[in-house]
């Protein structure tokens, strides 16, 4: 059997091969957070695609962590009975299902209408030339609020059947937040040296682990280095990871921090034509996965069958997430087994990013407009 399709544990969740859907925004939640029809029969496909894992999208633990319009939302037990439709139409079609539990911090500015909700973040940064929108510092009640809603929103995920929690520790929200020097100026227990930038995560972790039991798997997709120079670095990032792994995180998944402002400089990368520009974490992916005892997960920019089977089979990865071709494709992983090996279709131009982030029910705009095309 080729080594993409053979079995694998993360804890005690067994996955019927190494692929991953990438946590993706689909822009298709009720606008209470609620999930939607739309949801259930999106789920319903990935999970009859042949993938492993499917990772929700950015679902929101606390009113103040919002900051799409249709995102999903697990703030409170009455959403649980919406979630348990989804990971049953998941289960049903032999797929395991995450919940990506997130905060936005201060980049719920961008979409809060009301000033006087004003967006949280570590600490405000003056003349920050990434972020103009206004928001301020957390208080450290503010942040054991959040701690404790992360623990809930785990409780409830275990009972929506979820079969993992992933925290959302990468890109530009709150855990990077913390997490980077460029945006944590505090000079209390939450900010300063690494481990003080990383107290955040490991008061999370216990919250959640204290919820949801010692069997359960706790992922989370941390950002290693930020998309811009004078932001966290490389250095930090590997220690940050192996620290995470240490006190019990169950996988990792290895992505950026903060974006800086080209497509260049974010997490989902433009202008993948060639072998050599794909799995561009590759190497910042494989250091970590060389420095820690847990599962890894590689993610960004991974197109081609073979490039996906040399990374698993030389132990770059464990796992390969792919976000972007799922959208196009969502049963690209049941042609591969199938013995069709061909390229993925994305041709990463984030049509869909862009559509989404209008409010637009997550699809491949460069789909539409070749069968548009074609008749
Ligand atoms: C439309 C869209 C929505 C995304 N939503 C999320 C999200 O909810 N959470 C997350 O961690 N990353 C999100 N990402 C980033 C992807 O998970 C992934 O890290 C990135 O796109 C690189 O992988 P790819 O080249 O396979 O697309 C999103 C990316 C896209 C294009």
């Amino acid at each position: 059997m080729n080594i993409l399709f053979e079995p694998a544990k993360i804890k005690n969740m067994e996955l019927r091969n190494r692929f991953v859907r990438s946590a993706t925004y689909d822009a298709c939640a009720q606008s209470s957070g609620q999930v939607s029809d739309a949801q259930i029969k999106l789920f319903a496909d990935l999970a009859s695609g042949g993938g492993g894992l499917i990772v929700t999208g950015i679902t929101y633990v606390h009113r103040s962590g919002q900051n799409l319009p249709f995102q999903n939302s697990i703030a409170g037990d009455d959403f649980i009975p919406g979630l348990k439709r989804l990971t049953a139409a998941v289960h049903d079609r032999g797929a395991k299902i995450a919940v990506q539990l997130f905060h936005a911090g201060r980049e719920r500015a961008r979409f809060l209408e009301d000033k006087n909700k004003q967006a949280m973040a570590p600490s405000f940064v003056y003349d920050d030339p990434y972020f103009t929108a206004e928001y301020r510092t957390m208080t450290e009640e503010e942040i054991w609020n959040i701690v404790q809603a992360f623990g809930k929103a785990a409780r409830r995920a275990r009972e929506a059947d979820f079969d993992a929690v992933q925290v959302h520790g990468a890109h530009a929200f709150l855990f990077s937040q913390f997490l980077s020097p460029f945006t944590n100026h505090r000079n209390d227990d939450w900010g300063g040296a690494l481990e003080n930038r990383l107290h955040f995560h490991h008061e999370v972790y216990r919250n959640i682990r204290e919820n949801v039991g010692d069997d359960y798997p706790i992922l989370i997709k941390i950002g290693v280095q930020d998309g811009f120079a004078r932001g966290l670095e490389l250095g930090e990032g590997k220690v940050a990871a192996r620290l995470l792994a240490q006190w019990g995180f169950d996988a990792l998944e290895i992505s950026q921090g903060l974006r800086g402002k080209p497509y260049a400089e974010t997490e989902y990368r433009t202008k993948i034509n060639r072998l050599n520009q794909e799995a561009y974490f590759r190497q910042w992916c494989t250091e970590i996965k060389n420095a820690v005892s847990v599962p890894v997960m590689m993610v960004g920019g991974l197109r081609t069958f073979e490039l996906m089977e040399e990374i698993i089979q030389n132990k770059e990865a464990d796992f390969i997430s792919l976000c972007r071709p799922f959208i196009r494709e969502p049963g690209i992983v049941n042609h591969w087994k199938r013995g069709d090996r061909h390229r993925a279709k994305c041709i990463s131009c984030n049509k869909c990013l862009e559509a989404a982030r209008e409010g637009e029910a997550l699809h491949c705009v460069q789909q539409k407009f070749e069968d548009k095309r074609q008749t």
